[in-house]
């Protein structure tokens, strides 16, 4: 119960889809995929991504929300109600990745926010350096450490605190009917530009038309990566969904708003590579660079050798960062909502505390790049892998009964 004793629920069925579609879609979609398409070996490691997200993701979904709806509770007790022993310690793990996680994405949100001036300006383009940099590397590796990017951490986390300080309703649900929309219409539109470029055939067929022979051979690296993507980019493994369900009132559909939010999700991941791969082409940039520096590097490289590049920056990385804000609200969400259950404190004051920690953690992020490597692997490939199969053999096996009657109330098939 919140402090006023009501607990808060999304004003509508379509603002529960939008904050959980606003979850989903965010760096995952923009930053990470290109990078993991780039290092797998481009259209094999699309052929497991997909699999992954319709056979274990969009089940994975299901499971979450069941468990949300069902309790109407945080995380921690969602579990707690759920199932007792050892496991009523999971609910922690998940308040635990949280943490984790949006303190290393607040960086990279940062970073983003960073590129808007960089592109208006045109900070990154320019002619290389002496011994050969192009001036795009230059100048992520003045932005992305040091005071710049601790500025841009917090400019970044001051945003996603006021906007979830101000509740389900006027916060967090009013946010993302304006974000969602906005991503998905500049998206296309830039989808339509990169169309035009010289390199789109090129790319397209990079990304599009699948190896299976170096699936066979690299299996043993891609099958791992699609996994910790899948879960990433669903915003699975860590109870946002559990907590996202929990504001719903009963007579909702939950297998027709999970099919829709996989969609959606996995729409602007593909519809992001139809922006980037062109990009990249199309200036002679080599999408198998790895490494967290990929779009800030390898995009605005890109950036600076194609027409109207400025301007494609400003919407590219204004975009960018607007997805990001509406998965980073989830995120945070998860730890305010346990803190406003389960310990009665105000929203704000939860809101302020949880952020500053927050803060706190992914400053070290900005001491080298090397960083948010280390904190990706340990929260995609680790923990949110780890929580997601945990509350999977949880929910789907050891209380499947309890779980299916949950999932066919208010289903319009029963
Ligand atoms: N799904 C978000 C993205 O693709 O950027 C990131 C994310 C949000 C991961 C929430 C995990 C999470 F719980
Ligand atoms: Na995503």
């Amino acid at each position: 119960m919140s402090a006023e004793g009501v607990r808060e629920t999304w004003s509508t069925r379509i603002g529960f889809i939008l904050a959980a579609v606003g979850s989903a879609v965010g760096l995952g979609n923009i930053w990470r995929f290109p990078f993991q398409v780039g290092q797998e070996g481009g259209a094999a490691f699309m052929i497991m991504y997909l699999a992954f997200v319709v056979l274990i993701g969009f089940p994975a979904m299901l499971v979450e929300f069941v468990v949300g709806r069902k309790t109407g509770l945080n995380t921690v007790g969602a579990i707690r109600e759920f199932a007792g022993g050892a496991w009523k310690y999971l609910g922690g793990l998940f308040v635990f990745i949280g943490f984790v996680i949006l303190s290393y994405y607040s960086v990279v949100g940062g970073w983003v926010m960073r590129y808007i001036v960089g592109s208006a300006t045109g900070g990154y383009v320019g002619p290389p350096a002496a011994d050969g940099t192009p001036q795009a590397a230059q100048y992520f590796g003045q932005i992305a450490v040091g005071w710049d990017a601790l500025f841009f951490h917090a400019l970044f986390m001051l945003v996603v605190i006021a906007i979830v300080a101000l509740g389900v309703q006027r916060g967090i649900e009013l946010g993302v009917k304006i974000m969602v929309p906005a991503i998905i219409a500049i998206f296309a539109v830039l989808a339509v530009y990169a169309f035009t470029l010289s390199g789109a055939a090129e790319a397209y067929s990079y990304y599009l038309s699948p190896d299976l022979g170096y699936l066979l051979e690299n299996w043993q690296s891609i099958v791992p990566a699609a996994a910790g993507q899948g879960f990433f980019t669903l915003s699975l493994g860590m109870g946002v969904m559990i907590t996202y369900a929990s504001y719903l009132s009963e007579d909702e559909n939950l297998a027709i708003d999970g099919g829709s939010i996989v969609v959606f999700n996995t729409g602007i991941s593909i519809l992001t590579g139809l922006i980037v791969f062109p990009i990249l082409f199309s200036a002679d940039v080599d999408p198998g660079d790895p490494g967290a520096g990929a779009i800030f590097v390898s995009v605005a490289e890109a950036l600076g050798g194609i027409p109207f590049g400025e301007l494609v920056g400003v919407l590219f990385f204004g975009t960018v960062a607007i997805a990001a804000l509406s998965s980073a609200i989830s995120l945070i969400e998860v730890v305010v909502s346990y803190a406003i259950d389960e310990f009665g404190v105000d929203r704000l004051t939860a809101t302020a505390i949880v952020g500053a920690a927050i803060f706190v953690l992914g400053a070290p992020v900005t001491y080298d790049t090397v960083m948010v490597d280390l904190y990706d692997i340990l929260a995609a490939k680790i923990l949110l892998l780890s929580g997601g199969i945990l509350l999977i053999v949880l929910v789907a096996w050891l209380h499947a009964g309890e779980a299916l009657e949950e999932l066919e109330k208010a289903c319009v098939f029963s």
